[in-house]
């Protein structure tokens, strides 16, 4: 892809200064002593050891030695036509493997079939919110979590973003499916072959020659990526004052609960509640976000993708989805993003989406919605659509490189 100017402009100039390794230096040097209690998680208990410095003892093994041994091709080949909770694991998995996913799709004792229930429904009543939130707002978030955007920008999928993006909505679409942990859903079998594809990542990615610094995907890091989804969403529609019900409330925090556990986050760091969960995201979160080069890179690739799904013409396209990204990570996030700002999209997206929220709760009557709030609506249905039908496309699959350039 073509570098713009603009982006020219800020790989060279105030970023650059940054550099990718100092912003990561950065972050290390701000972060705080781990000081978030295992009474508050689904646990209750735990040693409070901080997850900087934890992995996932389980997966990490078994996918090195796979990876070692080559047998990932042919892993990739049995487990593409292993889709479904109940479906047993095919014939041919090395015992190794066999052995680690059998324990890993369990459902944690604790988890809930009333509430995952509840959380489906709510998801899918919530549905444009959510997606728009996870989707949009949570990829304009995790490219200004430095440790994840080089992460992302080094391995495989950092070269083919849409291929990324695509099977990343996999895992999106299955948490919010209506059947995400019955027997026929996905979210168990998508949730066990993303812990395997980041355990493959931990291995992979410190033979790059551009990764400097401890392995990758620490449980903090995935905490701290668990909360740009369903802490940042929680926290966004509360902000729009979108009514939500304490029950689903609680249901839509046991669904990421479950799908956390699912993904290798030990259960001494998995929130029990939303005072748990916003407490930690505030203590995991600021310290372990910032900008950098790559960030930069990956937020404008993701926001050329984005225009390009909505068919109302480029000119208007790519500003719309600028003020969009802003909107939805905040200024803060979109500055260290190089989102540029849209002196006539950003305040008309400000005034019109709250008034289309009023709306389709039913709060105001059609004719108070400005009508660019609709233009917005129909860029944010086409944006899903595109990605649920990509995500039936691929699969999540085990990478066996790193970025090749
Ligand atoms: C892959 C989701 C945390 C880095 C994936 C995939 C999914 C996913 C669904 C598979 C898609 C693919 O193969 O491209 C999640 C979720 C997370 C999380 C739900 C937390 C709740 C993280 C963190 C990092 C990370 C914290 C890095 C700091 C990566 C990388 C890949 C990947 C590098 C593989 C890219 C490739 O080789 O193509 N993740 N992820 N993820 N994730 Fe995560």
């Amino acid at each position: 892809m073509e570098l713009s100017r603009r982006k020219m402009l800020l790989s060279s100039g105030a970023l650059g200064a940054f550099g990718a390794l100092s912003a990561m230096s950065q972050v290390q040097a701000r972060v705080a002593d781990w000081t978030w209690a295992p009474s508050g998680s689904v646990a209750g208990t735990g040693a409070g050891v901080d997850p900087r410095w934890v992995w996932d003892a389980e997966a990490d093994p078994v996918a090195a030695a796979l990876l070692d041994r080559g047998d990932v091709p042919e892993v990739n080949r049995l487990l593409w036509d292993w889709n479904h909770n109940d479906q047993p694991l095919p014939a041919g998995l090395p015992t190794d493997l066999r052995d680690f996913m059998e324990r890993a799709r369990q459902l944690p004792s604790w988890a809930d079939q009333g509430k995952l229930n509840a959380a489906a429904e709510f998801n899918k009543s919530r549905g444009l919110y959510l997606n728009l939130l996870n989707g949009i707002g949570g990829g304009m978030l995790s490219t200004a979590i430095p440790k994840e955007a080089l992460s992302v920008y080094y391995s495989k999928g950092g070269a083919d973003m849409e291929d990324r993006v695509a099977k990343t909505s996999i895992l999106g679409f299955a948490v919010g499916a209506l059947d995400a942990y019955q027997p026929k859903g996905n979210c168990v079998v998508n949730a066990v072959k993303t812990r395997l594809v980041h355990a493959a990542v931990r291995h992979l990615l410190p033979q790059s020659p551009h990764w400097k610094g401890a392995v990758p995907i620490s449980q903090e890091d995935m905490l701290v990526t668990w909360h740009t989804l369903p802490t940042f969403a929680m926290r966004k529609m509360l902000e729009w004052k979108v009514p939500i019900k304490p029950a689903e409330s609680v249901a839509y925090l046991h669904v990421w609960q479950v799908t956390a556990h699912l993904l290798g986050i030990r259960d001494e760091y998995i929130p029990a509640t939303w005072a748990d969960a916003n407490a930690q995201s505030d203590q995991v979160l600021p310290p372990n976000m910032g900008p950098t080069r790559e960030g930069v890179e990956l937020t404008d690739i993701l926001l050329d993708q984005l225009a390009e799904q909505t068919s109302l013409g480029t000119k208007i396209s790519r500003p719309l989805c600028n003020a969009l990204g802003r909107y939805l990570a905040g200024d803060q996030v979109a500055d260290w993003d190089g989102i540029p700002r849209e002196p006539v999209w950003d305040p008309a997206i400000k005034t019109a989406w709250p008034t289309l929220v009023k709306f389709r709760e039913g709060l105001i009557p059609k004719p108070l919605v400005p009508e660019v709030a609709w233009v917005i609506d129909e860029a944010a249905r086409q944006y899903i659509l595109f990605y649920l039908t990509k995500g039936k496309e691929t699969k999540i699959d085990i990478p066996t490189i790193n970025r090749p350039s």
